[in-house]
């Protein structure tokens, strides 16, 4: 595989590119990524000199470039991470969602249609969405793979659109797709702006810790590094066409994760001035927030035998850690 990666700077591009690395099918893997205050090249340091390794900075919303990179590198496969990612940036900015997620999703996949020119063989576009796209959840029931869609945010409908538009090139063109649609992760290198790393960090500083609401939104939480796992699953076994969610069966409500990030950090850490607890804050809620995301990952479990490998509390142990161990990083990204 000639392998291109977008968004490989950002928090699960540099998850997976780590993971893949050194995978004896990838001969050459291209991280195509523009840097966004979101994307950083220093998470992927201890690789860059790696021999199958090229990065290129090109943003897709530059068709030419786009295309230029598919081409230069002979690109046989594609992992599509690159995205504006933040629900709440999505409110009040929701025009570069529009541009990345819908117009440089279609530059890409119009780059490797034209590049391929037809011969699909030994090729694959594999799309990375999430479980947002479905909609909200009441008390009970699971996302599956046929759910229909009812994005609530405009990040959401920007990724429900790119989501339809790789479907219509499957259908249309036989471009051969697929797409897997993700919980919320969590892990290192998370860019500091969505709630585990906000709540560390805040802990950290002992500022308020802002929950939105009444702090009993559910969410459905997946390691990072299980997730990059699954991609690469889905990237080798995936079956043309075929949509696969991933998900670790492991919903919290905000409060919970909350105070439980507060009392490991106290227990890692002991802060001076009392129980980190004392620090939590409810704020308005956010506009159009979901109530509950859960995902059914049983079709990627039966059909690709892929299950997560780790368990909420050690991967959220290991999460805190990483951060406690890595407040340099964090200043680095928070001042970029
Ligand atoms: N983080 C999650 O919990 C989660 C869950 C499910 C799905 N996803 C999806 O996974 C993907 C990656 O998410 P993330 O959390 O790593 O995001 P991130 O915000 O950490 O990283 C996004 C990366 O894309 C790059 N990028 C942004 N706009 C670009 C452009 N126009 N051209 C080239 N590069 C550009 C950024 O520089 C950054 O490196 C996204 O598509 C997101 O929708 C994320």
């Amino acid at each position: 595989m000639n392998l291109l990666i977008t968004g490989g700077a950002g928090f699960i591009g540099t998850n997976l590119i780590h993971h893949l690395i050194d995978d004896p099918k990838v001969v050459k893997l291209v991280n195509l990524d523009c840097l966004t205050y979101a994307g950083r090249l220093e998470n992927l340091e201890t690789i860059s000199h790696h021999p199958k390794y090229v990065f290129e900075r090109v943003d897709l919303r530059d068709q030419v470039a786009t295309l230029h990179a598919i081409g230069r590198h002979g690109i046989t496969h594609v992992i599509h991470l690159a995205a504006e990612s933040h629900v709440d940036r999505s409110i009040s900015r929701p025009g570069d969602f529009v541009t990345t997620n819908i117009v440089g999703t279609y530059n890409l996949i119009e780059a490797c249609r034209i590049f391929w020119g037809g011969d699909f063989a030994g090729k694959k576009f594999h799309h990375v969405s999430t479980d947002e796209v479905y909609g909200s959840l009441g008390a009970t029931g699971l996302f599956t793979e046929t759910a229909p869609y009812a994005p609530n945010s405009p990040y959401s409908a920007s990724k429900a659109s790119s989501d339809f538009l790789v479907r219509s090139y499957y259908h249309t063109y036989g471009l051969p797709t697929v797409i897997t649609n993700c919980s919320n992760n969590y892990g290192p290198f998370q860019f500091p702006e969505k709630l585990i790393p906000v709540v560390i960090q805040s802990v950290l500083a002992r500022k308020t810790v802002p929950v939105y609401g009444d702090g009993l939104n559910v969410r459905d939480w997946l390691y990072v590094r299980d997730h990059a796992e699954a991609l690469g699953t889905v990237l080798q076994r995936g079956k043309i066409g075929e949509t696969y969610n991933i998900g670790a069966h492991n919903e919290w409500t905000n409060i919970d994760i909350v105070q439980l990030i507060c009392d490991t950090i106290d227990e890692f850490s002991p802060q001076s001035g009392g129980h980190s607890r004392q620090l939590i804050t409810f704020v308005k809620d956010r506009p159009g927030h979901d109530r509950r995301y859960a995902i059914d990952a049983t079709k990627i479990q039966r059909d690709l035998g892929w299950a997560p490998a780790h368990k909420f509390q050690q991967g959220i142990r290991e999460t805190i850690r990483w951060y406690l161990d890595h407040q340099d990083w964090v200043r680095s990204v928070l001042k970029k």
